[in-house]
């Protein structure tokens, strides 16, 4: 499989989501995360699928194995093509989730270190006297042994977890910047094409083509660097 392009859906209604899911044009993958969710809910979803797209629910769950197993096969239900859990939540909350989705076509991906904690708040803050660099590659091996599809994985960290998991894992890297595009918040970035090479199954994408002009345009544009 080639490297896939998810278009990020961080607006609060329905009718900004909606349109831009209209004006993305050959863009396959939306990500609906916890601000649209909270507001719109399951319907939002059914109303992406409908237009002809693929969900991924990007809501982070992180609980008790019995309730991220729930909540997995809600999203299951739904029919999401990816979803997301935390690997602190251990090895028998992940396995509880990939259970739960078994037979379905819902992939779990793991979420290691939120790329906000630095080295010091892990350490102050969280407790863990490990940089996120070691904890990053430590959970996420814990993730896939636990049965998670695949990862969600900083462009940094990208090259060194396709090596450590393996050709078969699922990688989705948001961070990304083609070049004709403003960086705006983000710190470490990477193009398109650099993701494909350097491994990535699915690259996240938001800006550059919500604030594109022409988000069409914009999503030609990144397609056609992934593809070569
Ligand atoms: O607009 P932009 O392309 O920066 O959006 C990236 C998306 O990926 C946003 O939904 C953001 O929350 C998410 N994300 C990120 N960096 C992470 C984890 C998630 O940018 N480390």
């Amino acid at each position: 499989m080639g490297t896939e392009l998810i278009t990020v859906l961080d607006v609060d209604t329905r009718e900004e989501a909606l349109d831009l899911v209209r004006a993305c044009g050959d863009c396959k993958f939306f990500k609906i995360g916890a601000q649209l969710f909270t507001r719109c809910g399951p319907a939002i979803v059914k109303e992406v699928q409908a237009l002809g797209k693929q969900v991924f629910l990007d809501l982070k769950y992180h609980d008790i194995p019995n309730t991220v197993a729930k909540a997995a096969k809600g999203a299951a239900d739904l029919g999401v093509s990816l979803m997301t859990i935390h690997a602190v939540g251990g090895r028998r909350m992940i396995e509880a989730a990939r259970e739960a989705v078994e037979g379905s076509g819902t992939r779990i991906l793991a979420v290691s270190v939120l790329t906000s904690l630095s080295d010091e708040m892990l350490r102050d803050e969280v407790g863990i006297n490990e940089t996120a660099e070691s904890a990053v590659q430590r959970l996420a091996a814990l993730a896939v042994d636990s049965g998670a599809h695949g990862v969600v994985s900083s462009p940094q960290e990208l090259p060194v977890l396709r090596a450590e998991l393996g050709p078969d894992a699922l990688i989705v890297t948001p961070g990304i910047r083609p070049a004709w595009a403003s960086r705006d918040d983000q710190a470490r970035i990477m193009t398109p094409r650099d993701a494909a090479a350097a491994g990535a199954s699915f690259v996240v994408v938001g800006r550059p083509i919500l604030k594109h002009e022409n988000p069409a345009e914009a999503v030609r544009m990144i397609l056609e660097e992934l593809n070569v």
